[in-house]
């Protein structure tokens, strides 16, 4: 047996017991001639490549026709890159079938919710419970193991790409079926499901299982309940096909550590991720900065809540941009600096390995206004200069920082995919509620103060932490309330926010009053919710705006604090927000409506002095950058991102910048306007 560390991160086929950053990118050298290729190996030498992905969309090259295979192009290049130091990260190619299967199995392609079929043309048309389509992808990955299982450039397997981007729901009539064997092994007799999706509720009781279907297009709201299961068993069948996969590979290369690329906070928020995390040797992310000037901040929350879902170990940025992409409405360039910015900013978070969609940008097709490390002007452009130059970066001022971890932060922000699921359906009190803003917001606010930070999902061990912020956590089974009742119980500092704690892992309410198996913990009792239409603002008596939502609250512990409360609108003179000390030193704070930025930032100073935790930085960098600490054995490392436009200078901060400042004279270092730089201390002074 092997054992399972020695896969938890890339086999370095070259040196294996050094640790160094990963760099490269997607690489497609099907898309280029021969005379292509052998300029690429030349410039991914000059830019310090050392790891691409190959294959993710060879298929049709690879296997022409049912019975004939094409292997001679992927040996040669597999031999040239391992020649020229280069590492793979091969993929299994199965995310885009070929036309050959889906002419002769029609039956492999999508269904929409409205019965439409999702014909090819594009890519990821596959529908992940077809029988037929497992079939010929487990194929493909068994010639593939088979073939290159023992390659010396192996460093990784890669499963598909990015599961579910395009086919995350299919309503087809296998996955009609596979829904109802999914709901057989959650509720086991029709019983079960009808009380789980109390049916009684508009006549949709069931008598057999063959009634039940996902929840395609119908009158009106589909059954809420219909609608969770449906999204947790479509996140299940991508992640069975991940694993059917990954059982091959496992049984071909039990040494070779598989994953597959997350979108964590991309467009798609249909898979679990914090499922997902457990069923891959290390966590991959793909992540695309939006461009305006929060985009850094919510760049560096995916990063923060990717290690989160590594669990402190190392992970690897599969895709991002050296520059524009082109599936925005608009796309503009990067501006200069943001290029190593962006990247630094995912290795402050953890992240071992620095890679880009894609290595040469496409000549043709879809994605050739998507920019690459070699764009079309070639390689005496900015954006060569610039990939050249992180590779430089990465290969040699932060040589010493790879394979250090990140270190733990005092406070944690709880990422809860159920409610993110759950909050985002129709029928509820508001639709314009979103958990990734709410919990945005309050990364936002930390940011601002200066106080790090991580974001974990909800089955991390947030129990370490003195200040657990829960935003919106809409869906609490009992046990999960428990865990909160514990933590605060044992000293623990918690906060969370208005529809929080609504219902049960059936989508049914708590009842007695909101927030159910809160109210004792918060000391408090909602009898009505009061959300705000889009624009309308409330005023609270400490002059905040509140927006989206507010609460009708009744006080019901002597020990809750109204920290404020509403000054104008129907609920003027009642709590807005209030925070309840425990016996033994923990507390429980409720905010009941999405405070403006300023006052936010102003309530969670006070919250986290209250919990003693504070910034680490010298008072006049909180909020104009961003800290983080990886620490190693000898040493560790403060990752400081500079959030502003302005220079910034390091006058009390002591430490040797390895990268990324300016250092004049005496004069004390000079953080680059969106720059990163990277300072070495003692591992005494930062980590915890
Ligand atoms: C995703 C895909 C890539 C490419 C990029 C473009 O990350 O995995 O194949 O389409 O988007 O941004
Ligand atoms: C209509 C229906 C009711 C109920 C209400 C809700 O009146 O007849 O069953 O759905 O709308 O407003």
């Amino acid at each position: 047996m092997t054992d399972p560390a020695a896969r938890d991160w890339l086999r370095w086929p070259h040196e294996p017991d050094r640790a160094r950053f990963g760099y490269g990118a997607d690489y497609n050298p099907e898309q280029w001639p021969r005379e292509v290729w052998e300029e690429d190996l030349r410039l991914m030498r000059r830019a310090g490549v050392n790891i691409v992905t190959l294959g993710v969309f060879s298929w049709s090259r690879l296997q022409p026709g049912p019975d004939t295979w094409d292997f001679g192009w992927l040996d040669e290049i597999m031999d040239r890159l391992h020649e020229n130091g280069i590492a793979v990260d091969l993929a299994t190619a199965t995310a885009s079938p070929p036309a050959w299967l889906t002419t002769a199995h029609p039956e492999v392609l999508p269904v929409t919710r409205t019965g439409e079929t999702v014909w090819p043309g594009a890519r990821q048309h596959w529908r992940p419970t077809s029988p037929v389509f497992r079939r010929y992808a487990l194929a493909l990955t068994t010639a593939l193991a088979e073939r290159y299982g023992g390659h010396p450039s192996l460093a990784a397997w890669h499963v598909s790409n990015e599961l579910g981007c395009h086919n995350a729901h299919d309503y087809s009539d296998d996955a009609a079926a596979a829904f109802r064997a999914w709901l057989r092994g959650r509720y086991a007799t029709i019983d079960g499901l009808n009380h789980a999706w109390a049916t009684d509720f508009w006549s949709q009781r069931y008598t057999d299982w063959d009634q039940v279907l996902p929840p395609r297009l119908a009158a009106s709201h589909v059954n809420p309940t219909q609608q969770l299961d449906f999204a947790r068993f479509s996140s299940d069948a991508l992640r069975d096909h991940l694993r059917a996969e990954r059982e091959i590979l496992r049984r071909h290369t039990p040494d070779i550590p598989v994953t597959t690329n997350f979108m964590v906070m991309g467009h798609v928020q249909e898979m679990n991720y914090a499922d997902w995390a457990h069923e891959v040797d290390f966590v991959s992310n793909d992540h695309y900065v939006r461009p305006d000037p929060t985009g850094a901040d919510e760049l560096s929350f995916s990063a923060n809540l990717t290690g989160g879902l590594a669990r402190g170990r190392p992970w690897y940025l599969m895709e991002h941009s050296t520059s524009a992409v082109n599936w925005r409405a608009v796309n503009p360039p990067k501006a200069p600096g943001e290029l190593a910015r962006d990247s630094l900013l995912h290795v402050a978070h953890g992240a071992d390995a620095v890679c880009y969609f894609q290595w040469r940008q496409s000549a043709a097709g879809a994605e050739k206004y998507h920019s690459a490390m070699v764009p079309h002007a070639g390689s005496d452009s900015r954006v060569f200069r610039d990939v050249a130059e992180l590779g430089r970066v990465l290969a040699e001022d932060l040589a010493e920082v790879a394979g250090t971890r990140r270190s733990p932060a005092r406070a944690a922000l709880v990422f809860d995919w159920e409610s993110r699921w759950a909050v985002r359906r129709d029928s509820l009190p508001s639709s314009l509620l979103n958990v990734h803003t709410e919990a945005l917001d309050w990364y936002t606010a930390f940011l601002d103060l200066g106080v790090r930070v991580d974001v974990v999902p909800t089955d991390a061990d947030w129990e370490e932490y003195d200040l657990v912020v829960a935003p919106l956590l809409h869906l609490l089974p009992g046990a999960t309330a428990r865990r909160l009742d514990d933590y605060v119980a044992g000293g623990g500092h918690l906060v969370t926010t208005y529809f929080s704690g609504i219902v049960d892992e059936n989508d049914h309410v708590h009842l007695g009053g909101y927030p159910g198996p809160l109210r004792d913990l918060l000391g408090l009792s909602i009898e009505e919710f009061a959300p705000l239409p889009e624009g309308a603002r409330v005023t609270l008596d400490d002059g905040a705006t509140g927006t989206l939502w507010s609460d009708r609250i009744t006080v019901t512990s002597p020990e809750t604090e109204v920290l404020t409360r509403y000054a104008d609108g129907p609920l003027a003179g009642g709590a807005a927000s209030t925070r309840r000390a425990v016996p033994g030193g923990g507390s429980a704070a409720y905010v009941s409506t999405r405070l403006d930025d300023e006052h936010r930032v102003a309530l969670l100073r006070r919250l986290t002095r209250e919990a003693g935790v504070d910034s680490e930085l010298p008072e006049d960098l909180r909020g104009r950058v961003e800290a983080t600490v990886r620490a190693g054995e000898d040493a560790a490392y403060l990752f400081l991102t500079n959030r502003t436009d302005e220079p910034v200078k390091l006058d009390e901060l002591s430490g040797t910048p390895l990268t990324g400042a300016d250092v004049t004279g005496e004069e004390a270092p000079v953080l680059r306007p969106r720059g990163t730089t990277v300072l070495r201390v003692p591992v005494a002074d930062v980590a915890r």
